[in-house]
């Protein structure tokens, strides 16, 4: 468990009225949201999972992305906790007919919903929709630019595993290029005092990390030694422009984590993904399946009770909350 942690009282534990980025986040307001996270993993272990916190509230997840994990889990987020929630499918929307986004959120919000949930392929999206609604609104992913819940439950599997994130040498490995994932954590785990390491192919590298507190690798064996967590990125090949890597069979031989690569991290090291995984091309299934140290499955339970925070905390001030309002 987490260090204990003197919290602001009411709002000003949590006092913003979207979730749009992890940038800017105080320590103490991500270690809040963890903290509320916990009392929904233990709802979730229970056979039954009924919490009525947001009885009469609409939540509707706009998805303009494909989304396996994110989508189900702040389906069932919002369902478990009493919501009337729907899905928006950008595929059968009136975004296929031209419509511009800013007339999507325009119509999103004439149905009066409570919490909108928004992925989008562009980076800055959700804060545009977000400008235009009056309900509160959580980033599911916007481009390469953030993936706030994704770092959230990241840092919730981390912290159950490990205890306090402060301290630890994390590694993430990957087209970190290309992930909102890799951005999100490093500024989570940054703020909470990670040492975090960033290990791609040169081409994979974003100049931006200059201007962030990470070390950077480009031998993954030499980012490996004495890490406490190593977390596997996908290569995105459907945000790269062009080749970046010569061959999924190279990018695995320099790249990819291999039962004997992990022996290079300290004897205890965490292997994680956030999914979906290319086994064999970033990551070998017997390091994937290992029950020992991989949480691949455990970040996905964790997935369900973070969201299912982050909806109660932003719904607050609108449900009257005393504290919140
Ligand atoms: C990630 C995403 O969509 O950014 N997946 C996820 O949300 N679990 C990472 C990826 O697509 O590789």
């Amino acid at each position: 468990m987490a260090t204990s942690h003197q919290f602001p009282a009411g709002s000003d534990a949590f006092p913003h009225n979207h979730l749009l980025g992890i940038a800017g986040l105080q320590p103490w307001e991500i270690l809040f949201l963890l903290k509320e996270a916990e009392q929904w993993v233990d709802l979730n272990r229970k056979s039954s999972k009924h919490a009525n916190r947001l009885d009469g509230l609409t939540v509707i997840n706009a998805f303009f992305e494909n989304s396996t994990r994110t989508l189900l889990s702040f389906e069932i987020a919002g369902k478990r906790m009493g919501a009337d929630v729907v899905n928006m499918h950008a595929a059968q929307s009136s975004i296929k007919k031209g419509e511009t986004l800013i007339d999507t959120a325009v119509t999103l919000n004439a149905m009066k919903a409570d919490a909108i949930v928004i992925r989008h392929g562009s980076s800055g999206a959700v804060q545009l929709i977000a400008d235009k609604v009056d309900c509160p609104v959580l980033n599911a992913g916007d481009g390469r630019h953030e993936h706030p819940t994704q770092a959230l439950l990241d840092a919730l599997t981390i912290q159950r595993r490990k205890g306090d994130i402060s301290g630890l040498t994390i590694t993430i490995c990957g087209d970190v290029m290309h992930s909102r994932v890799a951005r999100s954590n490093i500024y989570c785990l940054t703020t909470l005092g990670a040492k975090v390491r960033v290990c791609a192919p040169a081409p994979l590298l974003p100049v931006a990390l200059d201007r962030m507190s990470v070390e950077v690798f480009t031998d993954f064996d030499r980012a490996l030694a004495g890490s406490d967590v190593v977390m596997m990125l996908r290569l995105q090949s459907e945000r790269m422009n062009g080749d970046f890597i010569p061959s999924p069979r190279e990018y695995h031989h320099l790249y990819g984590l291999t039962k004997e690569r992990l022996q290079l991290a300290d004897a205890d090291a965490l292997v994680m993904h956030p999914g979906p995984m290319n086994r064999g091309v970033e990551i070998d299934s017997d390091v994937a399946d290992d029950v020992d140290r991989s949480t691949i499955t455990e970040q996905v339970e964790m997935g369900v009770a973070v969201r299912m925070a982050c909806l109660d905390i932003l719904t607050r001030r609108s449900r009257g909350v005393e504290g919140w309002a």
